[in-house]
């Protein structure tokens, strides 16, 4: 099926969501970039806010979403103090499509919508959800970025879920690291469970939510034991396992480096992702630690406008870069 942005043809349900596979999310011209970090204050806005402008300098056409529902700043790291619309107006059907509030920030080819901070909009109706997913692929846009909330909520986890590349943040510290580990493990459990749902077996859902549980269920601890238990059931069971494992490619974010062994903190990580839920990353990809980022945000003036020479400006342009250059 062509997707077309104007008939908005392929409506994107939960078992598309589970395969990865909604021509909508997959094949469209629009590029949508979560920004994740399931620990707060990691980094994610700074990056976000700062990524859409360098890519716009490239040429892009870009919108930065506010999507940390309930607590949504990303506009004060722009220098947006006023908005006319937020996702309030969307999500309350004050507006038909999400394009109606998306707001000219004064940079070219650069648009913002600013987060929603009515009561409960960080507990998303699942229908509303939908729906706002549709409307962020049709965004006439190159690319659509999002600044999504720390935490591993399925609100989250599902925008990571539709998105085409995701950039997963963290800081060198153990916590940080933990953290998206486990952020990730969620992640590939959510996808497998949904994606083999299609099955219809309830003894393949149990094993997957066993294995969940490694304490519990040592002999399933790596993911290739899972896989080869599924396999055992059904062979399709461990194919589609296979094939959601190979779709999952974060690309990690390794921010607030200081020195050269913060630059090996992610080596941990990967060496996890590979053994324990069978992924690998993208890139690792490095923001070093830069006083230019708390002067900026002190002025309430994007570091890329501000300082546009400094570290923290280079390392967000690497990153710009290589999201135009991934395919
Ligand atoms: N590379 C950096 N160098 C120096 N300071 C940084 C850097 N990156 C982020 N910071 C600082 O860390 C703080 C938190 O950043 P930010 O708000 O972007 O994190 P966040 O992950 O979006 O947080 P939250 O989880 O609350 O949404 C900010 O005050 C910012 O100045
Ligand atoms: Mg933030």
């Amino acid at each position: 099926m062509q997707w077309n942005r104007k008939q908005n043809m392929c409506a994107a349900n939960q078992a598309e969501l589970a395969s990865g596979k909604c021509p909508m999310v997959n094949k469209d011209p629009v590029k949508i970039v979560a920004v994740i970090g399931p620990k707060g204050g990691v980094g994610k806005t700074s990056i976000s806010a700062n990524l859409a402008i360098s890519l716009s300098r490239l040429g892009r056409k870009v919108v930065a979403v506010d999507l940390d529902l309930g607590a949504s700043n990303l506009n004060t790291f722009l220098g947006i103090r006023k908005s006319k619309y937020t996702l309030d107006d969307f999500v309350l059907n004050k507006v038909d499509k999400l394009h109606e509030i998306v707001l000219e920030t004064g940079i070219k080819d650069m648009g913002f919508i600013c987060g929603g901070n009515i009561p409960g909009i960080a507990n998303l109706h699942y229908s509303k959800k939908m729906k706002l997913i549709r409307n962020l692929s049709m965004l006439e846009h190159d690319f659509v970025l999002l600044d999504l909330g720390a935490g591993a909520s399925y609100n989250v986890v599902d925008f990571v879920i539709i998105s085409r590349q995701n950039l997963l943040v963290t800081t060198p510290e153990i916590p940080s690291i933990l953290n998206t580990y486990s952020f990730l493990k969620t992640l590939v459990f959510r996808r497998l469970a949904m994606a083999l749902k299609a099955l219809d077996n309830k003894a393949i859902l149990d094993l997957v939510e066993r294995a969940r549980d490694v304490d519990k269920n040592p002999h399933l601890k790596k993911m290739g034991d899972l896989v080869r238990t599924l396999g055992r059931i059904d062979e399709r069971a461990s194919d589609l396992a296979v094939e959601v494992l190979a779709g999952i490619r974060p690309t990690l974010v390794l921010n607030r480096i200081r020195s050269d062994r913060d630059e090996n903190a992610c080596a941990a990580i990967e060496n996890l992702m590979k053994q324990y839920l069978g992924i690998e990353a993208r890139r690792i990809l490095h923001v070093h630690e830069d006083a230019a980022v708390g002067h900026a945000i002190a002025k309430m003036r994007p570091v890329m406008i501000e300082r546009p020479d400094s570290v923290f400006a280079k390392d967000i342009n690497e990153i710009a870069l290589f999201l135009t250059q991934d395919t």
